[in-house]
């Protein structure tokens, strides 16, 4: 089975576009941001296809039911955005998907207090009427497909019910569900109540196949998978037998399209950005970190870690600067707003604790502002990545591709992106500060021809899997699979 003869079917959450209202009040479309949205248009553009996404607005609402063309002509495909009951889609989006399973599988809950679960059963039930429109969705989309093959990948932790749904209505069809996070391990899952547990597994298990962005998190599937009962799980050849199919498990790594992000640090946006980086640091080094205002990127302790590193090495003060990029995200949600807010105030603390009149220690933006990204991804000296757990992290992979400094990667041991980039990275194990603090002197103090080979070394790693291997890979493997 080859890209080229299927019709790819996509159904996500986020889709590649959205509708909004500019200054003047005029509808107008975005495109999405982000690695599934990149990879996801790179397979669809490829192949033709449809792209299914929730319409998570007023304005999407106002927009969906019609088939919308994305891309240029030849390259194009189509998005159609689901309209959803609201008070239903709240209660899968934000009760259980950015509530329960963002938490459980980043291990983010400071579990002697939390979770409670008060309110899950009736944010469960939102979630599954949302999972059933996707699936009703797909299966009139494979329907109309009429005899020409299709695949569909159904993408991440808001669609887990999707496979088993969409077997049901139509037994044959040749499903990938993949998740772009982490996976967590069967001691964690069993904070969920049983039948949530079993049903999330259990509708994953619905796919011929179940991707994930790196080896930890297939092998955790497998692992919780251990817990279900009737499951057979031979850990080995990742194969899970349930209901009388066998089910692959199977690790894609997600990458990046280095010509585009070249590009998009070529447009006069990031040249502006760039010049004002390089006036507020001067001769002095820098230290980035580019993240969503998001509780899994442990912005909190690279902030401690900075203070440690300052406290420990009195030398660097005033010859250091911080540049963190903080993208809100989530921001109506309480547990999300505290956690940027917390940032925020440490930021402050830091600084005040540090500056002098002519230096302050961390510059903090709080703002989507994607060309400062770009130009601070070419100007890094070493570029911070240590999230708790991280699916894969493609900061850590646009950084190298852009940086023109030999700029170092301290990469927590714990991001997906850990696996493919690791061995040219300083290792970081998040939890601990002062490690941390110590990876960013040694950074710091690297000479010139090992940040040169880790560089380049990087570099290659990241371009040596290119993006269309993603969507390319489940494609074959499923081929494999399906006669
Ligand atoms: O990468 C994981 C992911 O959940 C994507 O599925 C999602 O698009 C992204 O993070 C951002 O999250 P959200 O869509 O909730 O803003």
């Amino acid at each position: 089975m080859s890209a080229g003869k299927k019709r790819l079917v996509v159904a996500s959450n986020r889709g590649p576009v959205s509708f909004a209202r500019d200054e003047s009040g005029r509808p107008v479309t975005r495109r999405g941001a982000g690695g599934l949205v990149t990879a996801g248009s790179v397979a669809l553009a490829r192949t033709g296809g449809l792209w299914i996404a929730a319409a998570m607005s007023e304005e999407d609402r106002a927009n969906a039911g019609r088939t919308l063309e994305v891309g240029t002509a030849g390259a194009g495909f189509h998005v159609r955005l689901l309209p959803l009951d609201p008070s239903d889609y709240e209660r899968f989006y934000d009760g259980v998907s950015n509530r329960v399973l963002w938490f459980l599988h980043h291990s983010l809950w400071d579990v002697p207090r939390a979770p409670t679960f008060e309110g899950l059963a009736d944010a469960w039930r939102g979630y599954e009427r949302v999972n059933q429109a996707f699936a009703e969705a797909l299966e009139e989309e494979l329907r109309l497909a009429d005899g020409r093959d299709a695949v569909t990948l159904v993408q991440d932790y808001h669609l887990a019910l999707v496979p088993s749904l969409l077997r049901g209505r139509s037994p044959e069809a040749p499903i990938v569900h993949f998740s772009h996070i982490p996976f967590a391990g069967p001691t964690e899952m069993r904070i969920l109540p049983q039948p949530v547990r079993e049903s999330l597994l259990a509708g994953m298990l619905g796919a011929d196949v179940v991707g994930f962005q790196a080896p930890s998190w297939a092998e955790n599937f497998l692992l919780c998978c251990r817990g279900l009962p009737d499951a057979r799980v031979d850990l080995r050849r990742r194969l899970v037998r349930w209901k009388d199919r066998d089910v692959r498990v199977r690790v894609y790594p997600i990458s990046i399209d280095p010509a585009a992000l070249r590009e998009e640090a070529a447009t006069e946006a990031a040249a502006e950005e760039e010049r004002e980086i390089l006036q507020w640091i001067g001769d002095r080094r820098l230290l980035v970190r580019v993240d969503r205002a998001e509780l899994s990127k442990n912005i909190l302790r690279g902030f401690l870690a900075y203070e440690c590193f300052l406290e420990a090495n009195p030398e660097w003060l005033g010859r250091i600067g911080f540049l963190a990029l903080l993208n809100p995200s989530r921001q109506h949600l309480a547990e999300y707003r505290a956690y940027a807010e917390e940032a925020a105030e440490l930021a402050g603390r830091i600084n005040r604790r540090f500056r002098r009149e002519d230096w302050e220690p961390i510059q903090l933006s709080l703002k989507d502002d994607y060309p400062r990204a770009l130009a601070a991804y070419r100007l890094y000296d070493v570029l911070l990545v240590n999230p708790v757990f991280d699916g894969m992290n493609l900061v850590a992979k646009e950084g190298p591709v852009l940086n023109g400094r030999d700029g170092v990667l301290v990469l927590s041991e714990n991001a997906g992106a850990f696996a493919e980039l690791g061995r040219h990275a300083l290792a970081v194990n998040p939890f601990d500060v002062g490690a941390t603090a110590a990876a960013i002197a040694t950074a710091l103090k690297m000479g010139p021809a090992e940040r040169r080979r880790r560089a380049r070394a990087l570099r290659r790693a990241v371009t040596r899997n290119p993006v269309e291997a993603w969507a390319g890979a489940q494609i074959e493997d499923l081929g494999r699979i399906i006669r």
